[in-house]
């Protein structure tokens, strides 16, 4: 997780697309850090997940957890927090996901949970978006939990 995490920025932070709008460099350890930190923060709070795991009722009719379980609809959602866009191998996603380059990052999973149409232009998935800013925080920390049955 950790890993996956860490290779993940520290290629967006290298291939500098999106990753900072500043003319600066952006401080590759810093923004690890600060990835790490904001995963860990949800991941840790314990009623968050617990909410989180409940409004994912409305994600599981399409999304497995677990990489072992077929979806009904769309990619398995196991390890997805800090997964690359369009990561599951073999899973036929549209061209709006498989085009990018993009990371599940918590600032962008917010995105794409609040508004799917409108953060990829395209996608295939037929979700409205949760508007609620609280309710997507604790998806995503639920998300966050997603680490495979041997953890
Ligand atoms: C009606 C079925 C459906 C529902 C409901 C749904 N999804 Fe999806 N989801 C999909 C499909 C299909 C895709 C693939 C989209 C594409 O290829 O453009 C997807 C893609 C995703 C991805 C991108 C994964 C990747 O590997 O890049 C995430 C993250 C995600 N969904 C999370 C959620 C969450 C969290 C919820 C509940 C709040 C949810 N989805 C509800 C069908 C659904």
């Amino acid at each position: 997780m950790r890993n996956m995490i860490t290779a993940g920025i520290v290629a967006c932070a290298m291939a500098l697309t999106g990753c900072s709008q500043s003319g600066d460099a952006p401080d590759e350890g810093q923004m690890i850090a600060q990835e790490q930190a904001q995963v860990a923060a949800l991941e840790g709070d314990a009623e968050l997940v617990e909410r989180g795991e409940r409004l994912f009722s409305s994600c599981s009719v399409c999304h497995s957890i677990d990489s072992d379980v077929p979806s009904p609809a769309g990619p398995h959602l196991e390890f997805v927090v800090g997964r690359g866009v369009g990561g599951v191998e073999d899973y036929p996603y549209s061209p709006a996901l498989t085009g990018s380059a993009d990371l599940w990052t918590v600032d962008n999973l917010g995105n794409f949970l609040r508004n799917p149409q409108e953060a990829y232009p395209g996608t295939a998935m037929a979700f409205a978006g949760i508007e609620d800013d609280a309710d997507r925080q604790a998806v995503i920390a639920y998300l966050a939990t997603l680490t495979g049955s041997d953890e």
